[in-house]
Order: structure tokens, then C-alpha cells, then sequence
């Protein structure tokens, strides 16, 4: 019996003796079957995360609304929805892909602060559950496309809670700096209006304060001053159904320790009971919780490339890239990088880098690790964030997607091949 090592984040990502699996498949197996770059998902670690909120808020009358931004393969969507999930989509892209995912309509809300008329007529055509409205200028116009296609369109207005989610500025939303939501202050003046617009039917309220977020705290002011805006708004006559407190929880990367599921909806529910809230519908929106740490992103040493310097950078040159997985080279973000089969010799310090030219192009940096060429290393907790905002910069056709479940593995997208790069280019007369 091979001797398991856990990793940083999910179970389901260990070691067995010198192998790395992913549920009971060898990682290195996939990269052989399916090629690299690869992203490689394990069912059970997203059904595991997904039952972690579900648990937490049994019970009670509550919708988790999975992130779609996270992760959009439809294969996720369709996990998610089969296991209950409603959605929060952010353009009619993801809308598509939800319904094509066998959504229900009446499960999905519409997030962002950039929703165009005819983004809010297919909306408003396939009957979602509610938009969340993120400004007066967007509310005049829900109501005017509603009016125009004889429909009523059903909304919470996003506030903007003015707390520091204490995370990266780049993914922090709930402060008065940033471009979301609407203000804190001028909320009770917003909903008297959404009151008297036609076409508008109020249900809700929500506020998504940021992400990668790592401490309670920062979830309980923001929902003290919701409750305290809720109970300023209800006493103007308007009702307020649910109660959206967005998504944001953070996962390990590192040595972060974030609150689970459980302890952060504990906490939550504690409050809004203490409050006197307990009646109310409560809505989720997460996303990298429920994918982050059930992807690996699979890559092939390319190339070795030692420097003569004492001090010198040795780099170790993977398939993988910027435009696979962004989150390095956009926030700085740390990921963990292992190798696929483990080896026995001495580890060397490597930047971890791929094939993108450009100085950014990098996935980790001083790394040790025992690899040689055409060895595979895994990119790790690299399921949220990362297939989603994959590119083709470099005209790079985007990886691969297998989702695993025990020991079987499902193809749930095709490499994109360079030809499908430029179908759609024209060239000139
Ligand atoms: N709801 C709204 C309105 C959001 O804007 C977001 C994420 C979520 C829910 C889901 O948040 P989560 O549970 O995933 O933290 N690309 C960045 C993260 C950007 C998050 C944007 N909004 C990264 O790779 O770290």
C-alpha cells in the first residue's frame, strides 16, 4: 500500500507514493492520454464543496448561485445544476451556456455593471430569477427594455457596503473605490425609485464585497450594514425577499486558512437570526470555492535552462502559459507547482515559465524541483480562474479540459486546434 500525501487544498489531489492522482487517476496519465496543457477537474471535489454550502444551509429557504466566471465549462454547469445549483452570470454568453447546461431560467441572476439592452432582453425573454442592478442608469434602462417587451423584470439592487475584504485591490469590490454596486447611502433612495418604475418588481438585495477573501469579519460587517439598510428600506413599505451576500470565499493556495463553507454560514446565520432575519430567503453567489482546488493545470518541461551565474535564475520551461492561466502574471498570484511523478535527486530553485514572449510569462517563481525534461508538473488549485480566462495571445489555441471522476476520465473540451484561431478573419480583397 502506497503512502498517501496530502497537498495544499483538496483531498482529492495526493500523492500515492511518487504519483500524483487526482481522484484515482495518475495525473501523468491524463497528460499521456490527453496531451498538455490540461486542465483536469475532479467531480467529486466540486460535489464535495458544493454539499459543504448545501449542508450549512439546510433548512432554510436559501439558493446557491455558482459563479459562472469561475469555471464555464459546460460539463461544471452541468454538475452544478444536476446537484441543484442555481447560477450567477455576468453576460449572455453565460447565459447561453447555463441554459445549454440545463439550467433552469428560474435559478439563474444576472450580475454586472455593464449589462447591455439586448443582453437584458434575452434575460428578460427566458424569465431569470432576478437581476442584480448595479446603478440608477441601468435600473432606468431595465425598466425601459421590461416595459418595451411587455415584461416584468425582477431585481435587487447591488450595494456597495464600504468594507475592506482585506484581499488582493485587483478582486476587492466592496469599497467605495471601486465601480461596483450602488452606495451605501443612497440605497433607501434607489429602492423608492425601483418602487415606482414599471416594469420593475423588487425581490431582493445583494452586495458581493470581493474575493480570495480569508477571514469572517469582513462578511459580518458587510451584512450589519445590509441588515441595517434592509430594515431602513422595509420601513419605506418596500419588501425585501432575499438577501444576497455574493460569493468571495477564499481557498488554500499556500498556507492560507480560510473559514469553510461551514463555519462562515454559521457564522452568518448566527447574526441574521440575532437580528430577528431568519425568515428571509438567502442567496450565495461562489465561485472559486466550489471549483478552485478541484483543478490541476498539466504541463510538460519543455526545456531546462541553467544558468552559469552563482547567482543566476535557472529556468525551467514549461507548455504551459500566461494565456493558459493568468492568475500568475495578472495578480502576482501564487500557485503550487509540483511534479507529476516524484524523483529522487536534488531539487534546483527554477522559474517556472512558459513559452509566451513576454518578461510576464511566468508561473511560479524560486521554485525547487527535481524535474527534467519532458517530466509533467501540475499547476495546482488552478480549477477557478483559470480555463475561463484562458487567451490565444501568442496564437495559442486554448488546453484541453477532462473532468474525473474515481478512476474514469471524460474529455469536457477539445484542444483548440490553429486553424479555429483565425476561422472568422477575413482576408483583404
Ligand atoms: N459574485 C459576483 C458579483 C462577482 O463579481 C464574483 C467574482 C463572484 C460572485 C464570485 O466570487 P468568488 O466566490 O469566485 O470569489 N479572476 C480573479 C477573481 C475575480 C473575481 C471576480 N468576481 C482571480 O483569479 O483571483
Amino acid at each position: 500500500m502506497n503512502t498517501v500525501t496530502n497537498l495544499p487544498g483538496s483531498p482529492q489531489v495526493a500523492y500515492r507514493g511518487d504519483v500524483l492522482m487526482l481522484e484515482d487517476c495518475a495525473v501523468a496519465d491524463l497528460a499521456a492520454r490527453f496531451g498538455t496543457p490540461l486542465y483536469a477537474y475532479s467531480q467529486s471535489a466540486m460535489l464535495a464543496a458544493l454539499s459543504a454550502y448545501q449542508r450549512a444551509l439546510a433548512g432554510r429557504d436559501h439558493l446557491i448561485c455558482y459563479a459562472v466566471k469561475a469555471n464555464s465549462n459546460l460539463a461544471v454547469l452541468q454538475t452544478f445544476a444536476r446537484a441543484g445549483c442555481g447560477f450567477d452570470i455576468v453576460s449572455a454568453g453565460e447565459l447561453a451556456r447555463v441554459l445549454a447546461a440545463g439550467a433552469a431560467p428560474s435559478k439563474v441572476v444576472f450580475s454586472g455593471v455593464g449589462k447591455t439592452r439586448a443582453e437584458m432582453q434575452q434575460a428578460l425573454d427566458v424569465g431569470v430569477m432576478c437581476f442584480n442592478v448595479e446603478s440608477e442608469a441601468e435600473l432606468e434602462t431595465l425598466s425601459a427594455v421590461a416595459v418595451q417587451a411587455g415584461r416584468t423584470a425582477q431585481i435587487s439592487l447591488r450595494v456597495n457596503p464600504d468594507v475592506d475584504a482585506k484581499t488582493h485591490p485587483y478582486i476587492s469590490t466592496g469599497l467605495k473605490g471601486n465601480k461596483f454596486g450602488i452606495a451605501h447611502e443612497r440605497a433607501v433612495a434607489v429602492y423608492a425609485r425601483a418602487a415606482r418604475l414599471p416594469g420593475i418588481e423588487i425581490v431582493g438585495i445583494d452586495c458581493h464585497i470581493g474575493s480570495q477573501i480569508t477571514e469572517i469579519d469582513p462578511y459580518l460587517d458587510a451584512l450589519d450594514r445590509m441588515l441595517d439598510l434592509v430594515e431602513a428600506i422595509e420601513a419605506t413599505g418596500v419588501t425585501l425577499h432575499h438577501l444576497d451576500l455574493g460569493g468571495g470565499l477564499g481557498i488554500t493556495y499556500a498556507d492560507e486558512q480560510p473559514p469553510s463553507a461551514g463555519e462562515l454560514i454559521g457564522a452568518l446565520l448566527q447574526r441574521i437570526d440575532a437580528r430577528g432575519h431568519a425568515h428571509r430567503q438567502l442567496m450565495f453567489e461562489p465561485g472559486r470555492s466550489l471549483v478552485g482546488n478541484a483543478g490541476v493545470l498539466v504541463t510538460e518541461v519543455l526545456y531546462l535552462k541553467p544558468s552559469d551565474d552563482a547567482d543566476g535564475k535557472h529556468f525551467c520551461i514549461v507548455d504551459a502559459a500566461m494565456n493558459d492561466m493568468a492568475r500568475p502574471a495578472m495578480y502576482e498570484a501564487w500557485m503550487g507547482i509540483v511534479p507529476c511523478r516524484l524523483r529522487d535527486g536534488p531539487p534546483v530553485t527554477y522559474d517556472v515559465v512558459g513559452p509566451v514572449c513576454e518578461s510576464g510569462d511566468w508561473l511560479g517563481r524560486d521554485r525547487a524541483l527535481a524535474v527534467q525534461q519532458g517530466d509533467h508538473l501540475a499547476l495546482l488549485s488552478a480549477g477557478a480562474y483559470g480555463m475561463s480566462m484562458a487567451s490565444n495571445y501568442n496564437t495559442r489555441g486554448r488546453a484541453a479540459e477532462v473532468m474525473v471522476s474515481g478512476d474514469q476520465a471524460g474529455l469536457i473540451r477539445e484542444r483548440e486546434s490553429p486553424t479555429e484561431l483565425f476561422r472568422g478573419e477575413h482576408l483583404l480583397p
